[in-house]
């Protein structure tokens, strides 16, 4: 992968007429060449909107857009090397299949015998020769959006935007089709901007992920980062699970500090330029706490037993703090923690996998 600057947003902010509130607030953001960039955000942060200025589509009250460093803040969507997947599909449906693929050549006035290979090498890529006939209408949600692609690919774009482009699929078409995707954008060598609300499916498929919230960037990152390395509490809590607790710096001691949480215990982490008093929040994901008997001294906090929820693959075990908070725990099933008998349990990490995050 070549990595450069591809796509820019430079400040951007939206307001849409008439609406007092941004529904960007000065968003900045790089996206580079033949990247897989994920735009992730719950419903209503702005994901739609952020695509649809870069397509073209909608312009920014402020800031500008640059693609291949040129500046297309007042450029047509006609005029820029993107295309569009959208989430319907947008299929014209008295068209066949054919004739929906080629239909951006034709506008172009490329000759016949060209749109005709290019049409067939399409086809072949999404895999649905078959279907060269068949009207809309006739192919199921999965077929209509391998359709939409092809579409789309046919016109050679450097960078293909798609707005949830799974997200009418059932669940199990759903994973096939990340797994095609991504296959194909390697295949292709085009830049994605991608986008979706289903957090597994951006950390499966992309090679960065932008977590939005409200119109602003929260972090971006490998999928990895965003997973091991929350930098809000938000991103914790938004992608997979996590146990947060709320915590006060203590005591500091070099590379170490303490931390008094709202049970009154106290819990050791690497000290990062943290100050005494100073507010923290604390993540911790259910697979990477342990139940045992023994107390570890600062990596450790006391719990009373809850409830257990078996799921195949693994054990959840739901205990309580002594302040009530209810801490998740997942362990294989295997070698789970009987909680029989037990009187004097904890639940205990490893420092690493502790996350802290400023408030
Ligand atoms: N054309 C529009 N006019 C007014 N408000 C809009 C328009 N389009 C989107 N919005 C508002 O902007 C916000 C972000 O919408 P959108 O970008 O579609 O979010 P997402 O795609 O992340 O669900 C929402 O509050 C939405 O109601
Ligand atoms: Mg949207």
């Amino acid at each position: 992968m070549t990595v450069n600057a591809f796509v820019q947003l430079v400040n951007v902010s939206k307001r849409f007429e008439g609406d007092k509130k941004l529904v960007l607030d000065n968003l900045n953001l790089t996206i580079n060449q033949g990247e897989f960039l994920t735009m992730l955000g719950p419903s209503g942060c702005g994901k739609t909107t952020t695509l649809r200025i870069i397509a073209g589509f909608e312009r920014p009250t402020n800031g500008d857009v640059i693609i291949q460093d040129e500046n297309v803040t007042l450029k047509d969507p006609n005029e820029r090397c993107v295309n569009t997947v959208f989430q319907n599909y947008a299929l014209f449906p008295h068209m066949n299949i054919y004739d929906n693929i080629a239909f951006g050549l034709r506008m172009k006035k490329v000759k016949s015998e060209e749109i005709d290979e290019k049409v067939k090498k399409m086809l072949k890529m999404v895999k649905m020769e078959e279907y060269i006939n068949r009207m809309p209408s006739e192919l199921s949600g999965g077929q209509k959006q391998r359709i939409a692609i092809a579409r789309a690919v046919i016109n050679n774009p450097k960078v293909l935007l798609l707005d949830e482009p799974l997200g009418a699929l059932d669940l199990k078409l759903r994973k096939q089709m990340q797994f095609e995707l991504k296959h194909l954008q390697k295949e292709l060598g085009i830049t994605f901007i991608f986008v979706t609300h289903d957090q597994e499916e951006a950390l499966t498929m992309s090679d960065r992920i932008i977590v939005m919230n409200e119109g602003v960037v929260e972090q971006i990152g490998t999928p990895y980062e965003i997973y091991e390395k929350p930098s809000t509490k938000f991103v914790a809590d938004f992608i997979g699970e996590a146990n947060i607790l709320e915590a006060i710096v203590k005591e500091l001691k070099d590379d170490q500090a303490v931390l008094s949480i709202n049970t009154g215990e106290d819990v050791l982490i690497e000290n990062k330029n943290y100050e005494v008093n100073e507010k923290l929040f604390l993540a911790i994901r259910p697979e990477k706490l342990s139940l045992s008997n023994s107390e570890n001294k600062l990596m450790s906090l006391k719990v009373a037993y809850k409830e257990k929820v078996y799921t195949g693959v693994t054990q959840r075990t739901i205990v309580t703090l002594e302040s009530g908070q209810e801490i998740q725990v997942l362990e294989s099933t295997e070698d789970n923690f009987d909680f029989d008998n037990e009187t004097n349990v904890y639940v205990t990490w490893k420092q690493d996998n502790l996350v802290v995050m400023k408030s």
